[in-house]
């Protein structure tokens, strides 16, 4: 009997950029267990047999026609599919969707530094075209104090293989991670996040993302917990763009061609901010600026979210 709907294991999670795009099934959580996010509390994870996502994608073909222009294969990394299931659902995708124009995934850093160059270029060329990182801070100790598993050295190395594969980059990170009441700790986590950034920008002119979300604390997360226990303080919204206003006083590429779209404009954010950098460096410390000394433009807490 054939298949009429598509298979999802709710929540799902995916970028707010891909509300458009398909989505498809792969994998179901997360393989890590960062202090402040959710995935990995909702569903135990697992990689979908290759044959069940693509009785999917010839669903979806049924469903929406074969005009399908983009597909983000679901849910919090992705990336960590061995390498041949990746490529055949990926090529499947290309086959049964002849306009697509590109396949994304979330990835952990270390998603990407367990794939060789090879595997990467591979995956590229099968039409891998955007991977999501989160990168959440370029200062060691608050990776380690939010259990991200991993480094600013491995952030770096994992976005030059994925940028010499020729997949595109947007990385993430969180305004106000380490929380309110400690301003060396902000400002370290500022300034080692734009060392990051200025240390993957690439020669060419290629775009890249780059984009700030800022601190939720769902009920569940072990940062909820720490908040509960007076363990763990939100910062306030000064705090929060004084740390971003250091972050972007810091960016300072060697190459002043880049494209490196910014963006801060999540509903998580209390300031939508938009930009190139290094480019509009200025500008958007104008924007930021203003945001400090006018709140009333700020969005009010009752409308934030993940
Ligand atoms: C669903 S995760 C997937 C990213 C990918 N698994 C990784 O770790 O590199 C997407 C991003 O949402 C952001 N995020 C998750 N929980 C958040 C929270 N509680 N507050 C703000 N941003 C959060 C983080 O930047 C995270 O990397
Ligand atoms: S941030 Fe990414 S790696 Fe960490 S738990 Fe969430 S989805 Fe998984």
């Amino acid at each position: 009997m054939q298949k009429h709907e598509i298979y999802y294991c709710p929540p799902v999670f995916r970028p707010p950029s891909e509300a458009h795009s398909l989505l498809i099934q792969l994998t179901e959580g997360c393989t890590y267990k960062c202090d402040f996010c959710i995935p990995y509390l909702k569903k135990d994870f697992i990689v979908r047999d290759t044959d069940e996502v693509i009785k999917d994608l010839d669903v979806a073909k049924r469903i929406y026609g074969p005009g399908v222009k983009r597909i983000f294969f679901l849910d919090g990394n992705a990336m960590v599919t061995p390498t041949e299931k990746l490529l055949d659902v990926t090529r499947y995708a290309y086959e049964t969707f002849p306009k697509l124009e590109r396949v994304s995934v979330y990835a952990h850093s270390k998603d990407i530094l367990k794939k060789s160059e090879k595997q990467l270029k591979n995956l590229s060329e099968a039409g891998l075209k955007l991977a999501y990182l989160g990168f959440e801070s370029g200062y060691n100790e608050l990776l380690k104090m939010v259990n991200k598993q991993v480094t600013k050295e491995n952030h770096i190395e994992a976005s030059k293989k994925l940028m010499k594969a020729n997949i595109t980059l947007s990385a993430t990170f969180i305004n106000g991670l380490g929380g309110g009441n400690n301003p060396e700790l902000s400002e370290k986590h500022a300034i080692e996040s734009a060392e990051l950034i200025n240390k993957i920008c690439p020669d060419d002119d290629r775009i890249w993302y780059v984009a700030f979300l800022t601190l939720m604390i769902p009920p569940g997360t072990v940062i909820f917990k720490k908040r509960s226990k007076d363990l763990f303080q939100e910062m306030n919204t000064t705090e929060i763009l004084e740390e971003l206003k250091i972050f972007i006083q810091n960016i300072d590429f060697h190459n002043k061609n880049a494209n490196c779209i910014f963006r801060s404009n999540h509903a998580s954010n209390y300031l939508p901010i938009k930009g190139i950098l290094d480019k509009e460096k200025e500008s958007i410390l104008s924007t930021i600026k203003y945001g400090l000394t006018h709140s009333e433009i700020l969005r009010s807490e009752f409308y934030r979210g993940l």
